[in-house]
């Protein structure tokens, strides 16, 4: 399984690689935590866990803003995203840091704790619409008006470069990892992962059961509409997975798709992405399903531990505004102005 390529744009580890050149500066190298998995119950082996709720603005999300803002040349009018909370968080930060203006929509189902980050950022928050969906299409039709360049929360190129980057630095830290489990809403960030992979490491997409996105797309064989709820529906629940990332996903899907039921299609599988269903966040690990599907047995694992929790957070580990924010693309003044 390679990478994806979208017009004469490729996602494969070359891209990925001259991405994290450019976004680099403004990450942190979020650590990695060795774990024996019988911890957890299971067979003996080594449980990595990237902890990527450390990096800046709470979550992943932060590489594939900062890959939009720096990669892409903004418009004056700045940029746009939609999001569930932690796209929105993470491309207000990065606006932020890069003094860019920035304008987020999120729906009302989004935490207070991250709509509360975005405005303390400095972007023009909008609350509108009840889920993902609605705030997507706010978004879209206000950068159609407004002339703001549009950062896709997981269906972008550079969103899936910039996601890509987490998969680089974890390949270094650790470097015999054979199986990888990933987060799914839209995509972007297994998308990412996988395209950096190529087929070395099997990367196993875990989503919860009221939000099945992947599983839908590859049961169908192309994005499709999938229910959007439960846990998920405050911060990672789209309808679909990306069209972008979706060739990545459905290069070994054949059996998957022909199979009835996941765990015999997880079986049939030899290598590439498989979805699993969730059962709940608090049985991580192990999940008698995820075993069942076979998604936890191998000798090293790794889990993507993505953001951090929704809970408010104490002001004071809220990051501060820079004293002097570096100069991105353009001229674009910092919008610290009046918020929605
Ligand atoms: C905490 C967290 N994990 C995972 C995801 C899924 O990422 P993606 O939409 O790239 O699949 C999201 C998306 O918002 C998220 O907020």
């Amino acid at each position: 399984m390679g990478g994806v390529t979208t017009g004469s744009a490729a996602v494969d580890s070359r891209s990925i690689q001259a991405a994290y050149d450019v976004i680099r500066p403004h990450l942190r190298v979020t650590p990695v935590l060795e774990l024996d998995r019988t911890d957890f119950g299971l067979a003996a082996g080594r449980l990595v866990l990237k902890l990527e709720q450390l990096q800046h603005a709470g979550s992943f999300k932060t590489r594939g803003a900062f890959a939009n803002l720096l990669l892409r040349r903004l418009p004056p009018a700045g940029v746009v995203a939609a999001s569930g909370g932690n796209h929105g968080v993470a491309v207000a930060y990065a606006a932020m840091r890069l003094g860019v203006r920035a304008k987020v929509f999120v729906p009302t189902v989004s935490s207070p704790a991250k709509i509360q980050r975005i405005r303390e950022y400095g972007a023009d928050l909008v609350v509108d619409g009840e889920r993902y969906a609605d705030a997507l299409a706010a978004s879209e039709a206000w950068a159609a008006r407004e002339g703001a360049a549009s950062v896709h929360a997981f269906d972008g190129l550079e969103t899936l470069l910039g996601q890509g980057t987490l998969g680089l630095e974890l390949a270094r830290q650790a470097p015999d990892l054979d199986t990888l489990l990933v987060p799914v809403g839209g995509g972007g960030l297994i998308g990412g992962l996988a395209a950096w992979y190529a087929g070395a490491v099997r990367v196993v997409g875990v989503e919860p059961e009221a939000a099945p996105t992947l599983f839908r797309a590859l049961e169908a064989g192309r994005p499709v509409d999938a229910e959007a709820g439960g846990i998920a529906a405050d911060s990672l629940a789209p309808r679909r997975v990306g069209t972008l990332m979706f060739p990545i996903a459905a290069r070994t899907s054949s059996a998957w798709r022909s199979s009835p039921t996941l765990p015999s299609a997880a079986r049939s599988r030899p290598s590439g992405i498989e979805p699993a269903w969730w059962p709940s966040p608090a049985r991580w690990p192990p999940s008698p399903r995820c075993s069942r599907a076979r998604t936890c047995r191998r000798p090293t694992s790794a889990w993507v531990s993505s953001s951090a929790a929704a809970t408010a957070p104490p002001s004071s580990s809220v990051e501060p505004a820079p004293p002097a924010p570096p100069r991105a693309h353009g001229t674009i003044p910092p919008n610290r102005g009046g918020r929605a």
